[in-house]
């Protein structure tokens, strides 16, 4: 176990890079299951998240090579299509592999799939889409199988635009027979992306960004030779959000600027000044900023769920009162009694938190309970004064490679340290 050890109070300031979707790259990898041979995906991060899924993929016979930010995957080889339940409770992405698997194999058996603490993630419209397109699921003792003699192409009305039952489906859905419409799809960008892999693979999938997605199925799929994975809109977002915390002045590099559009409108209207490129921002920070006096989280494009707990920490510092609504997910306030210890006002009334600020935030020891909670943490850290240790770093490395190194680039005052070390001070 390892902690974050930050000594605030630094501007960040310099140049930073993104790295590749990990919400891109998870589905992508396990969509290369779908027919056997060599692919190679670039722009792929060293996450946690992503070792564990080449990991699940090794379980199941299949080859998996990393060279810098380079996956070679060869499929050739699968050899089974039950996925080890430890591997599966570590994640939980892997129920990806249900579709993929089952569209290749005719059969799949999988556990529960863990992933991070925040509140109840059924996997109910998975299954339902899966069942619609015929294939047979069992649940018993923990355990899923599912068995397809033959996929047949229906039509899918989503009760929620679930990204990962909208990516599930059409992995699934492009290997079978006739069409599939996925009405109330999710419309993220990772979506889109799993698009153009789909179709990279000779797949017909359209509509990936609206709410209607239409697949129709084909007799057989190839490998891709090569393919890059899109930045990391989240990583690229709370780099933002550190770089207006901390007043600094930084240049965020290798981003989609379309992919972060609520993200940035929200920043640019507490004061911060954003210039948007091509394909980098421009972000300095002021002092003051000013609250949100509403802000809801929602589906793409609204603002993203997985910025929340890292712009809850950003208006702890804004003037005013700021009303932050969680509306995607039902436990997502982890992060705020360990903000409350750092000296942030903040009210949690069921699904809204109400923060007062300016709040003057001073260091503590506080615990990641999971991925975003543990980023909110390490941008408190960095703008509060004092010493700030962040328990459980490997929660924030499920989805930042790298990040204090990172940060330090921008004159951030941040290490790594092991636990047992701390404890013994
Ligand atoms: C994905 C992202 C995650 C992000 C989330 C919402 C990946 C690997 N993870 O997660 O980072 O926070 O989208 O943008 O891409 N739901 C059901 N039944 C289901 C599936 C979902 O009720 O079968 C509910 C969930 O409990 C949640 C909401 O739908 O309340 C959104 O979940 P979903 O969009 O499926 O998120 P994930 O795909 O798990």
């Amino acid at each position: 176990m390892e902690s974050f050890v930050i000594e605030g109070g630094a501007r960040l300031s310099g140049a930073v890079g993104v790295h590749g979707a990990k919400n891109a790259a998870l589905p992508i990898m396990a969509a290369t299951l779908l027919t056997g041979g060599t692919y190679v995906l670039e722009n792929v991060p060293d996450l946690l998240d992503i070792r564990t899924m080449i990991d699940i993929l090794a379980a199941l016979g299949v080859q998996v090579r990393r060279q810098g930010e380079r996956l070679f995957i060869d499929t050739s080889t699968l050899s089974s299509n039950v996925v080890p339940e430890l591997l599966m409770s570590q994640m939980r992405s892997s129920i990806f592999l249900m579709g993929p698997l089952v569209a290749r194999t005719g059969e799949a058996v999988l556990g529960y799939p863990g992933g991070c603490a925040i509140g109840s993630r059924p996997i109910d419209l998975h299954i339902e889409g899966l069942q619609k397109l015929n294939v047979n699921i069992h649940e018993y003792g923990g355990t899923i199988l599912c068995r397809a003699p033959k996929l047949k192409g229906s039509t899918i009305v989503l009760d929620y635009p679930s990204v990962g039952a909208t990516e599930n489906i059409m992995m699934a859905a492009v290997l079978a027979e006739g069409t599939t419409r996925i009405v109330n799809a999710a419309r993220e960008p990772e979506i889109q992306d799993l698009e153009r892999f789909l179709n990279a693979m000779g797949a017909r999938v359209r509509g990936a960004g609206t709410h209607a997605i239409v697949i129709e199925g084909v007799g057989a799929l190839h490998p891709v030779e090569r393919y890059r994975i899109i930045p990391d809109r989240i990583v690229a977002g709370t780099y933002l959000a550190a770089a207006a915390m901390t007043e600094g002045d930084v240049w965020i590099e290798n981003v989609i600027p379309e992919h972060l559009e609520a993200v940035i409108d929200v920043v640019h209207k507490t004061g911060a000044r954003i210039d948007v490129y091509a394909d980098r921002l421009h972000v300095k920070g002021v002092r003051p900023y000013r609250a949100v006096h509403k802000l809801s989280t929602s589906p793409h494009p609204g603002f993203p769920t997985d910025m929340q707990p890292q712009l809850v920490a950003y208006l702890t510092m804004a003037e005013g009162t700021s009303v932050v609504m969680e509306t995607v997910f039902d436990g997502r306030f982890r992060h705020i009694p360990e903000l409350v210890k750092m000296g942030a006002n903040i009210v949690v009334d069921y699904h809204t938190v109400v923060i007062r600020g300016p709040a003057r935030l001073v260091g503590a020891r506080v615990k990641a309970t999971d991925l975003r909670a543990g980023a909110s943490l390490v941008m408190a850290g960095l703008a509060a004064e004092g010493m700030t240790i962040v328990d459980g770093a490997h929660h924030v490395d499920r989805g930042y490679s790298d990040l204090e190194t990172a940060l330090c680039g921008l004159g951030a005052r941040i290490e790594r340290v092991p636990m047992k070390t701390l404890l013994a001070q």
